[in-house]
């Protein structure tokens, strides 16, 4: 079967052999030791965050990412005037509006430059315009570019104009290395094979217990349900529907490690050193980011496609693979691009492998180093 490829994507991510090695063990979905590991799943969570178990949840759902976004949507709305504000500089944005669309959920969306963050001043005005919502949604590194979005700043307005408003976080590509203040939000959600390197196979929310509470009866779906998912965890400490057994043993491992490197602080370290060595390495070969410096997170970036006619995404990538280098196709809108994502078990030998072999691919393309535009 081969070694591993190496992952420069938004995920699935590397996750370390003894991550992988946790996996290797069956139990049933009432033994009292998978029971323990649900609690200890659901606390980590919780203390990652560096929030109180008085005031949060952790509702862990079956599913990937998108799983948990939909299910905070679909819980957070009321059936009877219920109505979103989506702000949108990206894909993931974006899929929030079509989770709307698909369920039929009321909603209004502000639009704005894939390259840099949401604009304040136009959040404000909408937030004062007359119209109240029940959430407002936003997403915090917009994996699509790698903009940062000012997602606390956004909620201290929400507190301030629509006080009776969900604030809702998505951030999938952020929890665990970006920090983030919870004071004015209600809802955040990531998944177990992002930043804090666990395998796929589970989504989570973290919930304000307050607003939560609110939710019950509001959704359209039975299985992303999360008030109802909550309900049962309090009630049984069981899942409702056959549980992720597996992926969730090798969270608690993944948490292990998170401990090890420093928690928060030292997943920062690491990743934005990768992400500094990634961006210098790349500028070295003539490439150039999407996004300016000042917006850009240190997760995953955007690089141009150079305008040599030799240049095809498609042979770059798959001459990267061949050498079991995984980089991504881009996804904004209007630039062509390609994004190399610098999270996950990687570290800086990784990275200078990742730059060497770009630098066999060009020359096996015939393209001069630097390239140029
Ligand atoms: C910010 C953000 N939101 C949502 C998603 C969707 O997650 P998934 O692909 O796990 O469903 C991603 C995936 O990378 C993401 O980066």
């Amino acid at each position: 079967m081969g070694g591993d490829k190496k992952l420069f994507t938004p995920g699935p991510l590397n996750t370390s052999m003894t991550v992988k090695e946790a996996m290797l063990k069956d139990l049933g979905s009432r033994d009292e030791q998978f029971l323990q590991a649900i609690r200890d799943v659901r606390s980590s969570i919780i203390d990652v965050a560096g929030v109180s178990s008085d005031v949060w949840t952790t509702v862990i759902l079956q599913g990937s990412g998108t799983y948990a976004v939909e299910a905070v949507l679909q819980t957070s709305t009321p059936r009877d005037g219920g109505r979103l504000l989506i702000l949108a500089n990206g894909a993931y944005g974006k899929r929030m509006e079509t989770m709307c669309k698909v369920t039929g959920l009321d909603y209004d969306i502000i639009k704005s430059s894939e390259i840099l963050p949401m604009d304040l001043i136009q959040i404000e005005e909408q937030l004062k315009s007359g119209t109240a919502y029940t959430t407002v949604c936003i997403v915090h590194c917009e994996t699509s570019s790698g903009v940062l979005n000012p997602v606390e700043k956004v909620a201290d307005l929400v507190r301030q104009y629509q006080p009776g408003a969900s604030m809702f976080v998505d951030a999938m590509s952020s929890f665990g290395a970006i920090p983030l203040d919870l004071e004015n939000i209600d809802f955040v959600v990531s998944s177990a094979n992002k930043c804090l390197q666990g395998v796929p196979g589970f989504a989570y929310a973290l919930c304000r217990k307050s607003s939560l509470e609110k939710c019950h009866g509001n959704s359209r779906s039975l299985s992303l349900d999360l008030a109802d998912q909550e309900k049962n965890m309090v009630a049984t400490g069981q899942f409702r529907f056959t549980p992720p057994i597996h992926t969730m043993l090798a969270f608690l491992q993944a948490i292990q490690e998170f401990k090890q490197e420093g928690g928060l602080p030292g997943r920062a370290k690491r990743y934005s050193e990768n992400c500094e060595a990634l961006k210098a390495g790349m500028a070295e070969l003539g490439f150039k980011a999407l996004v300016n410096e000042e917006h850009a997170s240190y997760i995953i970036t955007c690089f141009l496609f150079p305008s040599h006619p030799n240049f095809s995404f498609k042979t770059f990538y798959s001459n990267l693979s061949a050498k079991d280098q995984i980089i991504y196709p881009g996804k904004v809108t209007d630039a062509d691009c390609f994004r190399m994502g610098n999270i996950g078990h990687i570290h800086l030998e990784d990275i200078a492998k990742l730059l060497a072999t770009v630098k066999e691919v060009l020359a096996e393309m015939d393209i001069p180093i630097p390239v140029t535009y």
